[in-house]
């Protein structure tokens, strides 16, 4: 049986269209499914929408629409742009479908019962773009002090989870498991705010009732944060916990923004201890995407949209370059000239034109067949190691999810393609009658690199792969057990390659 591998995004709000943001988690968790994939884990990769709260029933009003009309309309362009960007997600959540409601009404009663959620009465500043309460304390000049946006205070009749309960429980899991945060820095913070003291969580509102009702009493919705990350629950079948729940959970990796940390570090593992259930392995908070150095919003119309993105430029080149320009993990900005330059040096310099010259001088010496190599001589061993050990490097930075190293480590081996072939120079080699058998292992030796490359990119690019690998005379699906070296077989017809990413004129730009 495969061994099981599940993977999640956040679930996004319905108020906002899908920006470059929202297309970096997704994408990032793609690349990790897709690589699962092919190491041959058996995949769950979700995502979906977060359709519930106050902030989605504000927008909906502003829009002249009920909060359904306005979440059926906005969930239908983050699933067309998933589609668009090859996101291979197994399911889609939508907080408004009755088996995530269910699962959430289940969830509350059952920490309900167990004494860990009491009535009582709120008084405090509420955040509506980050529906989160805070402290007068912790405002700043009555400021939220997440966004610098206004606050209001409310007074309301609440339900709360006992959160303190679980704080010494909760540090413990963090210290004695480096890795259930990521990236340390993160988990640094995570670990000093809870030292601080954890305060009981409120978690129904009456204010608006937009929302999942709390059981038992209608005058109060579940609060939209218990709402949304029971998702990855409920997306399983919870509470039947037999089924996908049983195979999946707890999940390999929550992927987030670093902006909504605390709720899956926090929030999220005291509900499931509360609830007797299994915590998550893995959190990894990414950074931020700023756009030409300033923050992306609506205000400042520079939100980069990743449909006009992939119309410009490809699907392949934006995955690529979201995944390679910035270490997963950082901070980094977006700028439309650092994206055609990648695709003009990484993408149609090295990689395209690699398969290029090498396709076309197959085509020029040997008709387009591949030839049996002969004698290996160091220079071609080299270059054979350097190619295997980039299958390692690439897995362990994955593991780590260091996208861009990944990346780096692949194209170091396209790099050392391209020289192989200066230092072996086909064709002085083709001058030469003589020189037919090293010839053809110069050729053997170059394109099955590239076969071994082009594998490793599918979970990166996965219509390039097809099309570098379909190329090279490998039709089918590349599996972990294809990365070995000698997979190509003499004989095997290999077309002269058209150009995969056209060069950009810069200047243009
Ligand atoms: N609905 C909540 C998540 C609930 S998960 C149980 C939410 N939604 S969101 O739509 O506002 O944001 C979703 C994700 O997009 C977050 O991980 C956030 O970090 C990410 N990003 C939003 N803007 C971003 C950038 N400018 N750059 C990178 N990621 C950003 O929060």
């Amino acid at each position: 049986m495969k061994p099981a591998y599940y993977v999640t995004t956040p679930i996004y709000y319905v108020n906002d269209v899908p920006h470059i943001g929202h297309a970096y988690t997704t994408l990032a968790a793609d690349v990790l499914a897709r690589y699962k994939r092919l190491k041959g884990f058996d995949v769950f990769f979700l995502t979906g929408t977060d359709e519930h709260g106050q902030k989605v029933e504000k927008a909906a009003i502003a829009a002249g629409e009920t909060p359904l009309e306005l979440a059926d309309r906005v969930m239908k362009r983050f699933q067309s742009l998933w589609e668009k960007l090859e996101i291979s997600n197994t399911d889609f959540i939508r907080t408004t479908q009755e088996r995530h409601k269910k699962g959430v009404s289940v969830l509350f009663e059952r920490v309900m019962e167990k004494g860990d959620i009491y009535l009582g009465e709120y008084e405090d500043w509420y955040c509506t773009p980050c529906e989160t309460f805070w402290t007068e304390t912790q405002l700043i000049d009555y400021k939220c002090p997440d966004c610098n946006r206004p606050t209001e205070k409310l007074k309301e009749e609440s339900y709360f989870f006992r959160m303190s309960k679980y704080q010494d429980q909760l540090l413990a899991h963090i210290e004695a498991n480096p890795d259930f945060i990521q990236p340390k820095s993160r988990r640094n913070e995570i670990i000093s705010f809870v030292k601080e003291g954890l305060r009981d969580l409120s978690v129904s509102r009456t204010t608006f009732q937009w929302g999942i009702p709390v059981p038992g009493n209608d005058k109060h919705v579940v609060y939209v944060w218990f709402d949304a990350l029971t998702n990855y629950i409920t997306a399983l079948g919870y509470p039947d916990e037999q089924g996908n729940f049983g195979k999946y959970w707890p999940c390999d990796v929550h992927l987030i923004g670093k902006d909504i940390l605390r709720f899956h570090t926090v929030y999220w593992p005291t509900f499931l201890m509360a609830a007797g259930l299994p915590i998550p392995k893995k959190v990894f908070a990414h950074g931020w995407w700023t756009v030409e150095g300033q923050k992306m919003s609506k205000s400042l119309q520079n939100v980069v949209e990743p449909n006009m993105l992939v119309d410009k430029y490809g699907v392949d080149a934006v995955r690529y370059f979201l995944l390679r320009e910035v270490p997963f993990g950082l901070d980094g900005d977006f700028s439309h000239q650092a994206l055609v330059h990648r695709i003009n040096s990484d993408l149609a310099n090295d990689l395209g034109n690699l398969l290029n010259r090498s396709t076309a001088m197959l085509g020029k010496y040997f008709g387009g067949v591949l030839q049996a190599p002969g004698e290996e001589t160091d220079l071609d061993a080299a270059y054979r190691e350097k190619t295997a050990a980039m299958i390692g490097q690439v897995d362990g930075f994955i593991e780590d999810l260091a996208f861009s190293r990944a990346l780096q480590a692949i194209w170091e081996v396209i790099s050392a393609g391209n020289k192989y072939i200066d230092e072996t120079a086909p064709w002085t080699l083709a001058k030469d009658p003589e020189k037919r058998e090293r010839l053809a292992t110069v050729m053997y030796y170059m394109l099955e690199s590239q076969r071994v490359v082009y594998s490793l990119l599918s979970a990166f690019m996965p219509k390039t792969s097809e099309k570098g690998l379909c190329c090279l005379g490998w039709p089918q699906a590349p599996d972990a057990g294809d990365l070995a070296w000698g997979g190509l077989k003499p004989g095997t017809p290999i077309a002269k390659a058209e150009a995969l990413f056209p060069r950009i004129e810069e200047k243009a730009e």
